[in-house]
């Protein structure tokens, strides 16, 4: 069943400066029981993207065209209340900063019993205190009855990423969209919240939306990538199909810089593709990639390329061929 459509995003920001277009046009679907990888550079949109799949977008954003559904439905066309019960409970969200969730004059426990409490008000103190260890038991965090008096600062930052996680899980959402989860996290810590993830997967049937401008280390567990480039899709497909051929020239600079650096769970950036990514503010109009595409040719500056289907959609007039 398809859990989450999204379909021409375009979101915008007012900014001192003028209008900065920061998702400029992204079509993914989520599939139930799949995970799905977001991978690109920093200020790609990723971010913006994801929350605005839960409206969870800040004051200056403006909805500039496209829709997101939720099994059907648009979530632009939630009432308050309709919104209020979608958030956290079909859809949670965990952060790359997990102060985010947090607030650090609160014991973890009082934080959780406040989460339990806003979606299952009929729980009793003792009862919701039971759902606290049991959500941190299944997070791994280990001496969670001991552990719900302690204060955020108490925790190392893996652990304190464990419990982010029992946070979200706490209203039993069906979708988890997890932005750069381990991105602040050395690693073999990291590694430890992947496998957890993939667990909870398989026991929750959890849905997983995986956002990280590292290739590599959504390479091992997403079903499906999405690459993103300067607020566009460039390129989505199958994880295997993706990194076996893939059909743009940033996705094929992606998986060299993993090469050449040997990356694996790491937060090397990617140095191995040369140039900037274009001004937000003012982008060109055509190929956002074209100043850094050693195969850009005139006809890829005159319009931002439609997506093709070659194996696998892409956004490149000249897939497949070798730099
Ligand atoms: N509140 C905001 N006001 C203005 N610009 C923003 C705001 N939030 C994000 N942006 C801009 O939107 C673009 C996309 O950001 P983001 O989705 O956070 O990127 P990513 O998650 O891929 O690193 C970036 O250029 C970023 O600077
Ligand atoms: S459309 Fe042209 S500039 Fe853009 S990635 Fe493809 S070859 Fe390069
Ligand atoms: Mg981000």
């Amino acid at each position: 069943m398809r859990l989450l459509d999204v379909r021409d995003l375009h979101i915008d920001f007012a900014t001192e400066k003028g209008l900065l277009h920061a998702v400029r046009g992204v079509d993914f679907a989520l599939e139930e029981g799949e995970v799905l990888g977001i991978v690109g550079e920093s200020g790609s949109g990723k971010s913006v993207t994801a929350h605005s799949t839960m409206r969870l977008l800040p004051p200056n954003a403006q909805y500039a065209g496209g829709d997101v559904l939720y099994r059907g439905e648009s979530v632009f066309g939630y009432g308050y209340e309709r919104l209020r019960g979608f958030r956290g409970r079909e859809i949670g969200v965990i952060f790359q900063e997990p102060g985010r969730s947090f607030d650090p004059i609160y014991s973890i426990g009082k934080t959780m019993a406040e989460t339990i409490r806003a979606h299952e008000p009929e729980l009793t103190d003792e009862e919701i205190h039971e759902k606290s260890i049991r959500l941190l038991q299944e997070t791994n965090v280990p001496f969670p009855e001991d552990r719900l008096s302690n204060f955020p600062h108490q925790f190392s930052g893996g652990l304190l990423q464990r419990i982010m996680i029992a946070l979200a899980l706490a209203s039993d959402p069906r979708v988890l969209i997890a932005d750069e989860p381990t991105t602040s996290l050395d690693v073999t810590i990291q590694a430890g919240i992947i496998d957890l993830l993939i667990r909870l997967k398989e026991e929750r049937n959890l849905s997983i939306i995986f956002i990280t401008h590292n290739l590599a280390l959504i390479s091992g567990i997403a079903d499906r990538i999405v690459v993103m480039y300067a607020g566009l899709v460039m390129e989505q497909g199958p994880t295997s199909e993706v990194l076996a051929a893939p059909r743009h020239p940033y996705t094929r600079a992606l998986l060299n810089s993993i090469l050449d650096l040997g990356q694996h769970y790491t937060d090397t950036p990617i140095t191995a593709v040369a140039g900037t990514v274009p001004d937000p503010l003012s982008p060109d109009v055509g190929c956002p990639f074209a100043p850094r595409c050693p195969l850009a040719e005139a006809a890829c500056r005159e319009a931002i390329p439609p997506f093709m289907q070659d194996g696998h959609l892409h956004r490149c007039r000249f897939p497949g061929v070798k730099e």
